[in-house]
């Protein structure tokens, strides 16, 4: 017989928390949960990316006296958007919320957020852009006008009116995130609009609204690297997912590629009178390098390699791409020789081939995503 009073109260609201290198923030928004959802049986669950500040050391210390702590650390993995799916996946809770560990949300706002989700709406929205919000304090100018300019672009796409689609604040049915999460992208940051997008329509949205904070433990992660994630993500949801994202991040550094490769060339040939055949191949260790650490950093972001792993998959990712250039070569000679398309065209040809392989590759055995 199973001892009964071993079983505490399952939690009604699970609370997911994203956090990269957010130790110090981590106790003072366990404090603040604690106050702010007095009444309420929750639990807060931290995903936690391999900080290397110890945020999973900070969260299981505190995990070691509160059951209602836990933490999910996933290792040679990055991405706020799929921390929270992974999070929210965790749980069993009849209803789950996504929150910043940099106590930027508000958190005294999520027992208004439950009540709405309880009343009807399928998703409450932490909102800083309705009636009672405010978002300045928490953003750089820079970033504010970033932001209102993605806010509009969303609101073009999204079938019902939401004031703050960028909200990376909201609460919800874990039913829903079930039925949504294998559409889901997973990819970026814009984790509420990725959901937005892929509902079923006709979803009820209701928007609480609350003040961004200012950030007064470690810094923002999101500067740089927002937007093209962002134009990812609309990119994706507006051709219907048909062309996967890394591709098109793979096809447009290869693009990168093509005029360093020219740049370097110019440079050796034009300015350094090096003999041709000897500059097109030191520019195309170049363009392969300048290649590899662009895919590193952006269209394998997730999957980033470091240390010797990086050398590895360097050697590989040369490897690859000269077995694919041999493959365009040889492709565009064969179509014309044989007469089957003009010179242009089959070069066209082996080019793609050529993109195509080195994606295949790359993602497979160089970065290995799958
Ligand atoms: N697990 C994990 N992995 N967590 C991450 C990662 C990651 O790669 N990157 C960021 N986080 C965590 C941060 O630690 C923080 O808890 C939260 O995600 C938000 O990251 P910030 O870097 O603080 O983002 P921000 O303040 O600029 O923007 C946030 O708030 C806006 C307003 O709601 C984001 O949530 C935006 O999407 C949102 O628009
Ligand atoms: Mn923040």
């Amino acid at each position: 017989m199973t001892d009964r009073s071993a079983i505490r109260a399952p939690a009604r609201l699970a609370v997911i928390v994203p956090v990269f290198r957010e130790r110090d923030n981590v106790a003072p928004l366990v404090a603040k949960l604690d106050a702010a959802l007095a009444g309420i049986a929750w639990e807060a669950v931290f995903v936690d990316d391999d900080s290397p500040d110890g945020t999973t050391a900070a969260v299981r210390e505190i995990a070691a006296r509160d059951p209602r702590i836990r933490c999910i650390r996933r290792v040679g993995r990055r991405g706020l958007a799929s921390a929270s799916i992974e999070g929210m996946l965790s749980v069993s809770a009849p209803y789950v919320a996504v929150m910043d560990g940099d106590l930027q949300h508000d958190e005294t706002i999520l027992p208004a957020m439950l009540r709405a989700v309880e009343e009807g709406a399928d998703v409450a929205i932490g909102s800083r852009h309705v009636e009672g919000g405010a978002a300045a304090g928490g953003f750089s100018a820079a970033r504010g006008a970033l932001s209102d300019a993605g806010t509009r672009l969303a609101q073009k796409l999204l079938p019902v009116p939401v004031a703050d689609p960028m909200s990376g604040f909201f609460l919800l049915k874990r039913d829903l995130v079930e039925a949504v999460a294998p559409r889901l992208t997973g990819r970026g940051f814009k984790i509420l609009l990725d959901i937005l997008l892929t509902a079923p329509r006709g979803l009820k949205v209701a928007e609480v609204p609350y003040s961004f904070r200012a950030r007064e433990h470690g810094d923002s992660k999101l500067d740089t690297k927002v937007l093209l994630e962002f134009g990812g993500l609309l990119l994706d949801k507006a051709t219907g997912g048909i062309v996967p994202l890394r591709f098109v991040a793979f096809a447009a550094v290869g693009a990168i590629g093509v005029l360093v490769h020219m740049l370097a060339l110019a440079l050796l040939v034009g300015l350094l009178d090096m003999r041709f055949d000897l500059a097109q191949w030191a520019a195309t260790l170049v363009a392969m390098t300048a290649n590899f650490v662009l895919n590193n950093r952006i269209t394998y972001r997730d999957a980033k390699l470091r240390g010797p792993a990086l050398w590895r998959g360097l050697l590989l990712f040369y490897v690859v791409c000269g077995l694919g250039a041999a493959a365009n070569v040889g492709v565009a000679a064969l179509l014309v020789r044989d007469g089957i398309v003009a010179w242009g065209l089959a070069g066209a040809a082996g080019a793609l081939l050529t993109v195509v392989w080195n994606y295949a590759v790359s993602s497979t055995l160089v970065w290995r995503t799958r």
